[in-house]
């Protein structure tokens, strides 16, 4: 009966649309929706839950899981998360057709950050390989696993930009840059929602979090955030405004507070902006428990009041602080809040639902054959291990160890990740079985036969990491050194492999300290003393400050945490089969005092360098990077020429170079163009990417690679949220990274919009 209700109230608005208009028009379909649906249906579409009890076993009895589950089977729950598989899926989904009033299905939300069950590198990794098309296929590749195993909605990309390594999160976000972050974020949303959400090989996709959460003071975790005008609109919002721009359908808003406002109550940033300047139409999420929060961030004295500020400033769901459900009815009917501002919410949720083709069929995503077919199929492993080649940035090669030779040279594999087939799969795994990543040892395996040595030299972790739980790092066990050095000493070359453990980045995990954890220094300093032919590959979440590595180590790889395939991607790097090719992401310090660390910083009124000490620096450190944006070198040597520039009639700016490949090898150069605009009404940073271009040159090929500036280039925001341009002089730089490159400058009067 209840199911007819929902389909006589949707036939008659289908019947007319398909006979006036071939697409659906789900606004007539979702006002007659919310027509008949009463308060309480409407703000349980708003309330989402967590997934809380084995939905195919028994119905709960624990009062709290009793609640939960009595909401559900009456249509007071729009959403729930992390429920896998087509057969929770669809059993969860039985449950809200057939038992409430209206069978309004749910919608199936889950972190599908770098995969669902087959894992590419994490979301930093990916940004390194400047690779925009293998990004979009990572994320298309992830959509398909999560889709066939019933999910409708992934909460990502994470488009934070940041610029502080001690921040666990960096991980999950696309880096330093705004404009790299930018087009990173659309290629994600084109990947995960595809052309058309109704097909099942798509997902919703959601920006997070919104906003300025990568700026979180110290880099600690949920910290407060507290930055200028100019910071907001030229860094943070623009990566959220591109995934607006490509049709994301959903935002979730962050933990923390902007200025004394908590993101999740904010009318600046959920009304004004996102809702307004930007005009999105699609549903804002809160994270978890961020509601609630308000109270501790001392914004309301109450979960009451926390539901009346959230649903004022623009946030349509409520996961998991139960503010919501609990308090908007009384709320409307005391006149507190306009049961206008519950339809605007609903309605945008419904129109979602409508979308992703959950009312034309509510276990569309539930087919358990399609489910086996396609998760962890081979197609999707191929695309994952060549994300993974094109993520890891070659630091440093400088004796030219690497690439490896196959035969008739000694090699020595050493350290606490080398086998670690848990850590490359990173924090945010998913549905991943866990221990399920080729290893360093098992790719490098396949090229070595049994002819490897290999010791882990030190155990990196002292007990068993588990998602939510916190990590003891070994400090004092050193009984398996000696070995690693004894095989160290006998080798002609030595592999290590060291970094951080894969649980030791993500949510809730900063670090105060950005150097090798535990005993790996020691290690690697023991190991060098008899074999300093060493190749390092680092397997990390974030920048580290690896200053002695980079002074005194010969090879270093940049390997990141890369996913399903990784160790068969680092062992073709090492040995030579894919050529290195990415370029990072996010600056490297010489060590975390240094940080906050950004290329694209301001030049102070003292700039510097002088010979007293009046100018910005430290007495005790270099301001430079260790290794810089934008840097990573390959096997093979670039070589740039003839920069011209010059302002068109259109009026734009033309930029070309000609870029060779001078050494013996093909190989991928990922060619920048960096911008400086040297005078304005509000300062402009040194240096800001404003285009690159990844191309393939066979040795000795030329190539010339030109740019087109616009005023979307040239202009900035004021401190008034206005974007504009003014003429004046620009410098140009064109080269492989942000701190080197051809160089020259010319006058812009004009540029039309
Ligand atoms: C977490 C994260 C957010 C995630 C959400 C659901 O706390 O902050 O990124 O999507 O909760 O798991």
């Amino acid at each position: 009966m209840r199911k007819l209700i929902c389909a006589l109230l949707v036939l008659p608005v289908l019947t007319v649309i398909t006979v006036k208009a071939q697409q659906p028009d789900y606004d007539r379909k979702v006002d007659s929706l919310l027509s008949v649906m009463t308060l309480e249906e409407k703000i349980g579409q708003m309330n989402q839950y967590n997934g809380f009890w084995d939905v195919t076993g028994p119905v709960p009895t624990e009062k709290s899981t009793k609640e939960k589950y009595d909401n559900i089977i009456s249509g007071k729950v729009g959403s729930v998360l992390n429920v896998l598989g087509t057969k929770e899926v669809r059993k969860l989904q039985e449950l809200v057709v057939t038992k409430s009033r209206l069978g309004i299905p749910l919608v199936f939300g889950f972190d599908v950050i770098h995969g669902y069950r087959t894992l590419t590198p994490i979301p930093l990794g990916e940004a390194a390989s400047w690779d925009l098309d293998a990004i979009e296929k990572s994320a298309r590749i992830a959509a398909l696993e999560a889709s066939a195993a019933g999910q409708n909605w992934t909460f990502a990309p994470m488009v934070d930009v940041s610029r502080d390594a001690r921040w666990g999160r960096v991980m999950e976000g696309a880096g330093e840059d705004p404009y790299l972050g930018s087009l990173i974020a659309k290629a994600r949303v084109r990947g995960f929602q595809g052309e058309d959400l109704s097909s099942s090989g798509t997902i919703m996709a959601c920006a997070k979090h919104y906003a300025g959460y990568g700026f979180a003071e110290s880099g600690k975790d949920y910290n407060t955030v507290d930055v200028g005008t100019s910071t907001i609109f030229n860094v943070i919002l623009p990566p959220f405004r591109a995934a607006e721009e490509a049709g994301v359908k959903t935002f979730m808003n962050s933990f923390n507070e902007l200025n004394g406002v908590p993101a999740t109550g904010n009318n600046f940033l959920l009304r004004t902006i996102l809702k307004g300047e930007w005009d999105f139409d699609g549903f804002v999420v809160s994270d978890w428990g961020s509601i609630s929060e308000m109270k501790a961030h001392g914004f309301v004295k109450d979960n009451r009041e926390a539901a009346e500020k959230a649903v004022k400033a623009g946030c349509d769901m409520d996961m998991e602080s139960y503010a919501y459900i609990t308090y908007l009815k009384d709320l409307v009917e005391s006149g507190q809040v306009d049961v206008k501002l519950i339809d605007d919410a609903v309605k945008r949720i419904l129109h979602a639902k409508f979308e992703l083709g959950l009312f034309d069929d509510p276990y569309k995503y539930c087919n358990a054959e399609r489910e086996k077919k396609i998760i962890g199929q081979e197609s999707n492993r191929k695309a994952a291990l060549d994300m993974s080649r094109k993520s890891m940035v070659l630091l440093k090669n400088d004796e030219l160890l690497l690439p490896l030779n196959k035969e008739g040279v000694k090699i020595a594999l050493i350290g606490p990740l080398a086998d670690d087939k848990d850590s490359p799969l990173g924090n945010w795994g998913g549905a991943v079985v866990r221990n399920s990543a080729i290893s360093v040892l098992e790719g490098m395996e396949r090229y070595t036969g049994n002819q490897l040595r290999f010791s882990k030299g030190i155990q990196l972790v002292s007990n068993e990491p588990a998602f939510a739980a916190g990590i003891s790092i070994n400090a004092t066990d050193t009984s398996m050194m000696s070995e690693a050095v004894s095989l160290a000493r006998e080798a002609d070359i030595v592999v290590m492999v060291l970094g951080e453990h894969g649980m030791q980045s993500g949510e809730g995990r900063s670090r105060a300290f950005l150097g090798l954890p535990g005993l790996q220094q020691q290690l690697m300093e023991a190991v060098y003393a008899v074999n300093p032919n060493i190749v390092l590959v680092l397997m990390n979440g974030r920048p580290l400050a690896i200053r002695w590595a980079a002074e005194n180590i010969p090879s270093i790889l940049e390997a990141w945490q890369p996913g399903s395939m990784g160790g068969q991607a680092i062992a073709e790097i090492l040995y030579g089969d894919y050529n290195p090719s990415g370029k990072l992401p996010m600056s490297f310090p010489r060590s975390v005092g240094q940080v906050p660390l950004y290329y694209n910083h301001k030049s102070t009124g003292r700039p510097g360098p002088k010979k007293d000490v009046y100018w910005s620096h430290y007495i005790d450190q270099s301001n430079d990077p260790l290794f810089p944006f934008g840097f990573g070198l390959s096997y093979t040597d670039f070589k740039y020429t003839n920069l011209q520039v010059k302002a068109t009639s259109t009026p734009e700016v033309f930029v070309s170079v000609v870029i060779q490949n001078t050494g013996e090898m093909s190989g991928e150069e990922v060619v920048q163009l960096y911008i400086r605009d040297e005078v304005a009404s509000v300062t402009r940073p040194v240096k800001e990417l404003k285009g690159f271009k990844k191309v393939m040159l066979k040795a000795g090929e030329s190539r010339k690679i030109s740019f087109i500036l616009t005023k979307n280039e040239l202009g900035f925001y004021n401190n008034e949220g206005e974007f504009i341009f003014e003429p004046g002089d620009f410098e140009i730089w064109v080269g492989p990274s942000s701190a080197d490159g051809l160089h020259t400058s010319l006058f812009v009067d004009r540029l039309d919009d």
